[in-house]
């Protein structure tokens, strides 16, 4: 069995041995090119051929692969093979939506497919294991990091995370079209304070056990095998040398065997943080915390030696963190073929396959909002129409790829631009406008008014004048989201706002396009724009999603995953707030009620809000009682003439409880497909794991009580009801 395989192995290693299991290296050299090896990476190889690397990042390709995995195989004394990490976090070199874009399908199928390629096409290129599905929950649209996650709910982050799991891992990790997944970033990074990237992180017991965990608990339950713990610190403590998260809750009341992989330099950044004094003393915290695996501190291999030899971290917590690497080893199969990941043939072949291809196109469509259609300017009439297409973003083939592209080439989408020329009944006359941000990826800043060259302005409105529609495409450049990139104004990027208000000094009719990756604040072009499309970015096949959306050959079913404010001011902001003591007060000019001055509180689009081009409704709420459990019925119509989809969702309201509860929280959805005129009775059935919470020790509790329902296409748009469990 594995595990005697593992304890046969383990009995034959020296500590320094072990301790190499637990270093991770970048390998961002040229494995097998011509270029001297010097420095660091002189040493790395060193390293590699003593057996001191159990596994390495960013090495990528068959042939460099098998490269680093022949040094570690066939050099080194016991030959164990290395473990290939990559972010493959919407795909490898084919890219599929943005996580966050992919959530707004609440396709969970569609979901799980989509990791399913990303974890094909990444395997035949060598990898075997990817840092994703990021699960960290996030309220604050500021954090450039939520284009990587699920958005702002934990029970639809749960759900996404084990489909983004089993479609990555699979049900055999031993097949080379599977790779290992992580959940990421262990735990609170999406609640960074102000969305500032790595900073502090301080919240409360009830916040972090009902909001943060739960989809790290869900991937648990899925069988993920690795999880990452993450940069910040936790309510004082940095959550690489947490232990109450990492032993306690995750090895300990979760029972979770896989291993922990730290982030990036996240145990010598323990010294800024104030925790540790220097590497010697990260590498005491992280060990006996439970980081079982350093990413490029290399605090373990310089120091873990002499801290076992010193008694301060026993030898059996090294073997315990090399015992939970190798056995994942042991799953993937790597001691069986140490290549099975190296096949230049599969790799050729399935690279950029149509399988991976259809699957990026199919997701993209579904990951499409429809936020706004008021004079039903959509879907655009397939002849005889002449339409303008305004912005940098139509004619752009890099930004719909978004963040996270590492293997993916520049100019490797579909532009909107080229898949409107798929249709060929209307005229298509495109200006620029304006830039969108000038810069490298690592650079990127904002054009200003000064810069923007005026006759590019005015040809777009010479263009704009003539057509019966506008198609403005506008938004963020891919590398304005992401890691790293925080942004304090959330309203279009540079001159964008001025060029869309000077276009609709000239036509109304404008079908804005809205390509980013974070909600933005869009209130002028709510009042003033009758059609507006999120469309976040893409992937490779973007265009071709945009366009058959626009024509209707797509009839748009996507929903918030995340509260699109009004004003930057209101964040964090999220549907499932709690009431406060003074939710409002009656009649006019009272002050003394929690409120802006300045602003309402609601969300300009909330989350689960998204549009069809046909309409739903919904009857007959009814609610029964069976044992424990709670049955619910809603009739739900399409009332429109055309087929669309629709995610029916429910939420419920505890009213009166221990520790205060949400005013509303998604406790279940289907997606659903009605022909026009068509009519379903969906069925919801919610149970103790539904009804319950977590109180403030963490301890799940059901309390009796009275709770309200309510049934909807969105956490606003509703019908309700109420029952009481005893
Ligand atoms: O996986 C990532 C992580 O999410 C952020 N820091 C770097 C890691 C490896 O690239």
């Amino acid at each position: 069995s594995v595990d005697k395989r593992t304890e046969a192995l383990l009995s034959k290693m020296t500590l320094e041995e072990k301790i190499g299991q637990m270093n991770q290296y970048n390998g961002f050299w040229n494995v097998t090119g011509p270029t001297p090896i010097q420095g660091d990476a002189a040493k790395k190889y060193k390293d590699l051929r003593k057996g001191f690397v159990g596994s390495m990042l960013n090495v990528r390709g068959v042939k460099e692969v098998r490269a680093v995995q022949k040094i570690a195989v066939e050099e080194s004394r016991l030959g164990i093979p290395l473990i290939i990490g990559f972010d493959v976090i919407h795909g490898y070199k084919t890219l599929s939506p943005i996580p966050l874009a992919e959530a707004a399908s609440w396709d969970l199928e569609a979901i799980k497919k989509s990791s399913e390629m990303a974890a094909l096409e990444a395997s035949a290129a060598g990898i075997n294991w990817t840092f994703a599905p990021m699960v960290d929950v996030s309220r604050d649209a500021r954090w450039g990091r939520v284009m990587e996650g699920a958005g702002e709910d934990p029970y639809l982050g749960s759900k996404i995370a084990k489909a983004r799991i089993v479609g990555f891992q699979g049900t055999d990790l031993s097949k080379e079209n599977t790779i290992l997944a992580t959940a990421k970033h262990f735990a609170g990074y999406g609640f960074a304070e102000s969305g500032r990237d790595y900073n502090t992180v301080d919240v409360g017991t009830s916040t972090l056990h009902n909001i943060i965990l739960p989809p790290f608990k869900a991937s648990v339950d899925a069988g993920v095998r690795t999880f990452m713990n993450s940069f910040n610190e936790l309510n004082g403590i940095p959550a690489t040398g947490n232990s109450y998260l990492q032993r306690d809750l995750l090895k300990g009341e979760w029972e979770f065997d896989g291993f922990v992989i730290s982030d990036w330099g996240s145990l010598v950044e323990m010294i800024a943080h104030g925790h540790a004094k220097d590497l010697k003393h990260a590498a005491e915290i992280a060990a006996n915390a439970g980081s079982d695996m350093d990413m490029e501190s290399n605090a373990y291999v310089h120091h873990l030696a002499s801290l076992v030899k010193e008694g301060k971290v026993k030898e059996s917590v090294v073997d315990d963190a090399v015992r939970r690497i190798l056995k994942v080893k042991f799953e993937l199969g790597l001691f069986e073929d140490p290549y099975r990941y190296c096949d230049e043939q599969r790799e050729q072949n399935i690279m950029g396959s149509k399988e991976i291809l259809d699957a990026s196109l199919d997701l993209a469509k579904k990951s499409i909002v429809l936020l706004k259609n008021e004079k039903h300017l959509l879907p655009l009439k397939k002849q005889g129409q002449n339409i303008a297409v305004i912005g940098a973003l139509a004619n752009d083939k890099t930004s719909p790829l978004g963040s996270w592209r590492i293997a993916a080439k520049d100019n490797s989408a579909v532009s909107v631009l080229e898949g409107l020329s798929t249709y060929n009944g209307n005229k298509i006359m495109y200006a620029k406008g304006a830039d969108v941000a000038l810069g490298t990826p690592n650079f990127i800043t904002e054009v200003k008014i000064n810069q923007t060259d005026k006759s590019e302005f005015e040809n777009a409105k010479q263009v704009a004048k003539n057509a019966d529609v506008v198609v403005m495409v506008l938004g963020e450049h891919g590398f304005q989201s992401g890691e790293g990139r925080s942004r304090v104004d959330l309203g279009l990027p540079g001159v964008q706002q001025e060029l869309l208000e000077e276009i609709h000094k000239i036509n109304k009719n404008i079908v804005l396009v809205l390509n980013n990756g974070r909600p933005l604040t869009l209130g002028w072009a709510d009042a003033h724009i009758p059609t507006i499309l999120e469309c976040w970015q893409l992937g490779t096949q973007s265009g071709l999603a945009i366009a058959q959306v626009l024509y209707g050959d797509y009839n748009p079913s996507g929903k918030l995953p995340m509260s699109f404010p009004r004003h930057v001011g209101q964040l964090p902001l999220y549907y499932n707030y709690k009431n406060t003591g003074r939710p409002t007060l009656p009649g006019k000019d009272v002050v003394f009620w929690s409120h802006f001055q300045d602003e309402q509180n609601s969300a300009l689009y909330p989350f689960g809000h998204g549009l069809s081009y046909t309409q739903f409704e919904y009857e007959n709420l009814k609610v029964s009682h069976k044992n424990k459990e709670v049955h619910v019925k809603v009739e739900v119509k399409n009332i429109g003439d055309v087929k669309g989809k629709e995610v029916v969702q429910l939420y419920t309201r505890d009213l009166v409880a221990s520790v205060t509860r949400p005013v509303k929280e998604l406790k279940g959805f289907e997606l659903i497909e009605l022909a026009a005129g068509e009519e379903k009775i969906i069925e919801f059935v919610l149970t103790d794991k539904e009804l319950g919470f977590y109180d403030n020790n963490g301890v799940f509790i059901v309390e009796p009580g009275e709770f309200k329902l309510f049934v909807g296409g969105s956490s606003k748009t509703v019908i309700e009801t109420s029952f009481e469990i005893q």
